[in-house]
């Protein structure tokens, strides 16, 4: 069985349907913070903290865990310069709690959810594996030491790791029955969604005098059920002997701002009010990631790596939710 922390929440939950579309069982372990019962549809939801370590050791002694998917983690970049202390303890302090109990138990493979906030603002582009990370904010800190860990206890305890370094993570489920809903929500491509539904009176541009063409932040938006494809590609890499690595999820593709509303508003064909402020601290102009590793690694590439039919996913299920 695999163990997916974090398993209802945007990412977690599509690839918890994914296994199940590829036969595997899982337990799905989360403390439905920010987790939606509704989106686990499959597999044993079990409610749970992983700071809670007891509730932890009664999990992996109940159920014959072989390997562990790890998306639970707090995720908010600007919150995570105000609260540093809870990104540490539940990214980092709760990651130990779980590699405890994987150790205790014999458990040797884990899929690590890392981000390419772990690199800070890339000296160049796209970005690289081996390029120097130097995170910038709190959250990406917690996702660069969390790798350190996971690479110290490869070393010591014969852990064997894929950390996926996602970049923004976007669209949803192609069957319409998941996709992205935070609370708050900070995404660019849900808040321009809700601007064309009417649910916003607006949407916000942060910064329109970057060093890009148009002037507005580019990033690299991957599809999310192509990010579920690479998870169970680096499971199943692992699983079959793979040695520990580090890969990017991205599409090697940048879209600035500016073109995601022009993108949003062909797919919905409807118009709203697009505000232009001040740029958002900390966020670099543009990010791009090669994926040509996760490439040869896992033989994988994304699928539904057009803009376009990302922003048509997260609408579809926008809608179907009666937006
Ligand atoms: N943006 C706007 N207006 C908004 C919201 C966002 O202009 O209302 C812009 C941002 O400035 C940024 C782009 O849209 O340039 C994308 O912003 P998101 O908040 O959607 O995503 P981020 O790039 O800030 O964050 C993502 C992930 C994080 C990860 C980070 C790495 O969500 O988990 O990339 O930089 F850490």
């Amino acid at each position: 069985m695999i163990l997916v922390t974090g398993g209802a929440g945007y990412i977690g939950s599509h690839v918890n349907k994914e296994l199940h579309r590829r036969r595997y069982q899982t337990i799905i372990y989360d403390n439905l913070i920010y987790g939606h019962p509704e989106s686990v549809r499959q597999g044993i939801l079990e409610i749970g903290d992983l700071a809670d370590e007891m509730r932890l050791e009664e999990i992996f002694t109940k159920y014959p865990i072989d390997a562990v998917m790890h998306f639970a983690a707090y995720a908010y970049v600007g919150e995570s310069v105000k609260k540093p202390a809870e990104y540490y303890i539940n990214n980092i302090c709760n990651t130990i709690h779980l590699l405890e109990a994987m150790r205790r138990h014999q458990v040797h493979i884990i899929v690590f959810s890392s981000s390419c906030a772990s690199y800070g603002v890339p000296a160049q582009l796209p970005i690289t594996e081996g390029m120097q990370q130097c995170p910038v904010s709190p959250y990406g800190r917690t996702k660069w030491m969390a790798e350190q860990i996971l690479e110290d206890y490869r070393q010591a305890y014969e852990l064997s790791y894929s950390c996926l370094r996602y970049f923004n993570a976007a669209g949803a489920d192609p069957d319409g029955e998941l996709g992205e809903s935070h609370m708050p929500e900070t995404h660019l491509i849900p808040l321009v969604l809700e601007a064309a539904a009417g649910m916003r009176e607006s949407v916000s541009i942060y910064g329109t005098d970057y060093p890009t063409p148009d002037g507005t932040c580019i990033r690299d938006y991957i599809h999310v059920q192509d990010l579920a494809d690479a998870h169970i590609r680096a499971l199943e890499y692992l699983m079959s002997g793979g040695e520990s690595v580090c890969l990017n999820l991205g599409s090697g593709k940048g879209w600035s701002v500016a073109q995601v509303i022009d993108t949003v508003r062909q797919v919905t064909g409807r118009d709203f009010i697009v505000k232009k402020e001040a740029a958002r601290a900390g966020d670099p102009p543009a990010l791009v990631g090669s994926a040509e590793l996760a490439g040869k690694v896992l033989g994988w590439q994304p699928r539904y790596g057009d803009l376009q039919v990302i922003v048509e996913h997260a609408w579809k299920w926008m809608q179907r939710k009666g937006y």
